[in-house]
Order: structure tokens, then sequence, then C-alpha cells
């Protein structure tokens, strides 16, 4: 049976905390934006609402707008993905993919679904991507851009995406990320002229809700006039509209009434240099408590983003006894991924989480692994 289809009684007298690795727990004044108002999508209120979330996401790491565009589309993280690389590939391109997760891979078939031509450099999962490898790819003048995930949510690695922008900018090569789960958490080489795109999502490091979809971009890579390759996601029509206080089709209003919020939050507790520390933090107490029970990382702690960390299961338990133990207590961690799922499991500090609720998953955990 499938995890999705096993219901497990959840309690009731305490809010949940969720330690999967989004949607995250809301706060309250964001659970209360998204359901505040009800607002028409072609009335100049969502349109300054509108405005107001794409200034916010260009702020997040201070990209200037006249280089620049936040682009928001309805969907998922893997709608980013496929409005940037369907957007902003153009069709003479050749595409060096790196894939060290679920996620890299996840790019490669977007490539092959949008007949981009591709190459793949695979790494196994959680393993360290090569850079003397990419650098000898690049070097023989085969590529024309580059993609990679930032942090790859299948095992918790943060890629050195500094590293590999200096590369791509030494060749002279375009460069394009999936950042969806390390967007307002963790540095983004902004500053390298290599760096194109990177494809977001409100509801991971944000703290927003699930239902949109956000591309930054320099406005060199929208004005490519490449042509069309879906009619929904094409990013240059969503920015043309959005850019005049229009938009294509309906979008996630709500989602974004969620992220004004949010995005207010983020600049009040300090941005995302503020977020790192407190995932680092949060991220550090889980590992503690984990190795006094003698639980093992997955990856060393300085290898793994300050996101999410995954962790061998400990002896005599099973993923399932793990997972529903802890959700009776008011969490839910979340399972490995393909061949991995028998084998690790993962807790991710993202979202709205007190210090009251981590002494309590402290408890929790003791008291499912050691009780
Ligand atoms: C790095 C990364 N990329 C892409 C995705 C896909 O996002 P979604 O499930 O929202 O489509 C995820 C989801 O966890 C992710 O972690």
């Amino acid at each position: 049976m499938g995890r999705e289809s096993r219901r497990v009684a959840q309690g009731t007298d305490m809010r949940t905390i969720l330690l999967n690795p989004g949607p995250v727990s809301l706060s309250e004044s964001v659970r209360h934006a998204v359901a505040r108002v009800d607002l028409c999508h072609r009335e100049p209120e969502f349109f300054d609402l509108q405005d107001g979330v794409i200034a916010g996401l260009l702020a997040v790491y201070q990209n200037d707008p006249a280089l620049w565009s936040a682009v928001l589309v309805g969907g998922s993280g893997t709608f980013a993905l496929e409005a940037m690389m369907a957007s902003l590939i153009p069709a003479d391109a050749h595409v060096l993919v790196l894939e060290n997760g679920v996620y890299g891979e996840r790019l490669s078939r977007i490539a092959d679904i949008h007949g981009i031509h591709n190459h793949a450099l695979k790494a196994a999962w959680g393993d360290e991507i090569d850079l003397q490898a990419v650098a000898d790819l690049l070097a023989s003048g085969d590529f024309s851009h580059v993609l990679a995930v930032h942090h790859e949510t299948t095992t918790g690695r943060l890629n050195p995406v500094d590293k590999i922008a200096s590369l791509c900018s030494e060749f002279k090569v375009q460069l394009l990320l999936d950042t969806v789960s390390s967007f307002a958490a963790e540095a983004i080489p902004f500053e390298q002229q290599s760096l194109q795109a990177v494809a977001v999502t409100a509801n991971k490091c944000l703290h927003g809700i699930p239902g949109l979809a956000m591309v930054l971009c320099r406005n060199e890579s929208l004005a490519q006039g490449i042509k069309p390759r879906s009619l929904s996601l094409h990013l240059p029509d969503w920015a043309q509209h959005q850019a005049q206080q229009s938009t294509p089709f309906t979008p996630p209003v709500n989602a974004m009434l969620g992220l004004r919020q949010a995005l207010k939050e983020l600049k009040k507790q300090g941005g995302w240099k503020a977020r790192r520390s407190r995932y680092r933090k949060l991220a550090g107490r889980v590992a503690e408590t984990c190795e006094k029970l003698g639980i093992k990382q997955w990856l060393p702690a300085d290898a793994s983003s300050c996101v999410l960390r995954s962790y061998h299961l400990p002896a005599g338990l099973t993923y399932n006894e793990l997972h529903d133990g802890l959700k009776q207590q008011g969490f839910v961690i979340y399972a490995g991924q393909g061949d991995l799922a028998n084998h690790l499991f993962r807790v991710s500090t993202m979202g709205e989480i007190s210090d009251y609720d981590m002494a309590r998953l402290e408890q929790a955990l003791i008291s499912v692994i050691s009780g």
C-alpha cells in the first residue's frame, strides 16, 4: 500500500506540524490573509496585489527590476520548472543536465518532453556533482545551457550552484536553476551573468500556500523571441500581461494573498539570511536529538541544506511505524523516494515552527524511537 493511501489518526489537541518539505505549517497571519477577502482577478485591487507580490519577490535577493522579472504562474513547483524550460531555452540549445536525485532527473524528463536536446551528467542520488566533469564537458564547447537543482530535496544535498555558475560564466554558457526548495533560505548567485533564471514555488521556504509558481529570470532571457511550446506556460505572455496590470488566465488569487503576507513576514524576520540561520538552528536540534538516539544522518551536516536532512531509519523500526508514531503526536515526517524508501526518512524544518514545537518534537522522537 502506498504511503498516500494510509490513514493515521492525528492528535487533535495540538497543531499538527508539517516536517515534510512543503507545503509548510503556516503562520496564523498567512492563514488569515489567504481567506480574508474575495478578489476578482480583473479588478484593480487584484493588480495591486500582483504588483506587490512581484516587487516583494524581486526584493528577497535584491534583484534589480531593470534586469530581472518575477513572473507568476498558476501551479506547483514543477509548473515553474516546465514554464522556465519551455519558455527560455531556444530550439537550437544543447543542454547539460546535472543529476543527483529525483529533481535533476525530472529536469531531463521535462527537456525530453519538450524536445530539448539534452545530455545528463549523472551522479548517484545523494552523491556530489563532479565539478571537474562539468568543467570538461563545458570546455568541449558542446553545450549552450546548464540545468541544475540547487537543493536536491531527495536527500537534502545542497549542490554548489555558486561554483557551477562560475564555470558557466567562464565558458559563456547559460544556467537555469531549480531553486524550488531553496529560494528564500539559501544563497543564490544572482550576480553571476551566467545565471538566467530560477524556478520557485510559494509553499516551501517562502511560507505561502500551494498553487503559485514563479520564475525569476533576466529580462533579456524573456525577450529572446522563443516560439511558444505551451499556451498556458509561456512566460513572455504571462510577463507581458503582468507588466500591464493584466493576467492572461485566472491566477491563484488566494495563494497570492497568502504570499503577500508571507513576504512581509520574511522581511520583518530579517530576510533570507535570517531564515537560513533559523532553519540551520532547527535542523541542528533535530540532528542532535537523533544522534542521542543513535540515528545517523544520511549526509554530513555540511553537505546538507539548511532546509532538510535525511536520516537512516532507526534499527528495528520501519518507516511506517516511525511516521505513524510521530503523526499521532502531531508531527508529519517524510519518506525516502524510490529505492531510498526503505532506508531513510527526511525531516524538513521549513515553515512556522516555534521553539515550543521543537521541544515537543524532541519528546516525540524520544518516545517513538526509544519507547
Ligand atoms: C527541488 C524540487 N524541485 C521540484 C519539486 C517539485 O515541486 P512540486 O511537487 O511542487 O511540483 C520539488 C518538490 O518537492 C523539489 O523539492
